[in-house]
């Protein structure tokens, strides 16, 4: 690994995977640690701080208007600022999706699913606010001797619906990240079990303009 990337911990060589893959399936997973510890452990404390200070529910059910979802989201800190638009994660984004991005501040923000049930609906993100999603997680958890249940798996198809096929299934581990075309390719959470849960940082991304 090389400081050139900070504060990612990957190289040159899991750049080109990244690309590569968010080519093929619209999603790059950075495998943990994506992040420097120091800079993960600061984001899961000021997640935790967000969480108690002015979260709201978003709820949705049965509804064909708006995406089905029951979670809970949570302002962002200068934590989360800082690395969304730092330059290594803007250069980052350049190289693995091949545009040029910047932060969608309105879009982006802590989510969590701290509760049995929690989930995220079939949808699409937001094509002029959200053109690429940078996803990290932060803490995830599940039951001792269990394996994580398809909630704790983001579920990425290959078209804008779920009826297309399912390209990647990306388990919640902590510190670990994911690059997704979520504008194009439809995504959704299933219901987290009992003793489950998952606090993450949804960074949302638009085009710049620039060439
Ligand atoms: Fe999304």
């Amino acid at each position: 690994m090389t400081a050139a990337f900070s504060p990612f911990s990957i190289d040159a060589g899991i750049v080109t995977r990244l690309r590569e893959d968010f080519r093929q399936r619209g999603v790059a997973v950075l495998l943990e640690p994506a992040l420097d510890a120091h800079l993960w452990r600061d984001l899961c404390h000021e997640a935790q701080v967000q969480r108690g200070q002015g979260a709201w529910r978003l709820l949705s059910q049965n509804n064909v208007f708006e995406i089905n979802q029951n979670n809970m989201r949570g302002h962002l800190g200068p934590f989360a600022r800082g690395l969304l638009h730092g330059s290594s994660t803007l250069s980052l984004l350049r190289s693995v999706t091949k545009r040029n991005l910047e932060p969608s501040w309105s879009a982006s923000c802590y989510t969590y699913y701290d509760e049995p049930g929690s989930y995220m609906g079939e949808h699409c993100d937001k094509f002029d606010a959200c053109r690429v999603a940078f996803l990290f997680y932060l803490q995830s958890c599940w039951p001792v001797g269990a394996s994580p249940g398809p909630g704790l798996g983001l579920h990425v198809f290959e078209g804008d619906t779920s009826r297309s096929a399912l390209l990647a299934r990306v388990t919640a581990r902590p510190n670990r990240a994911l690059i997704l075309n979520g504008a194009k390719q439809a995504h959704l959470r299933p219901p987290l079990a009992p003793g489950e849960s998952l606090i993450m940082l949804a960074g949302c991304f638009r085009l710049t303009g620039k060439k």
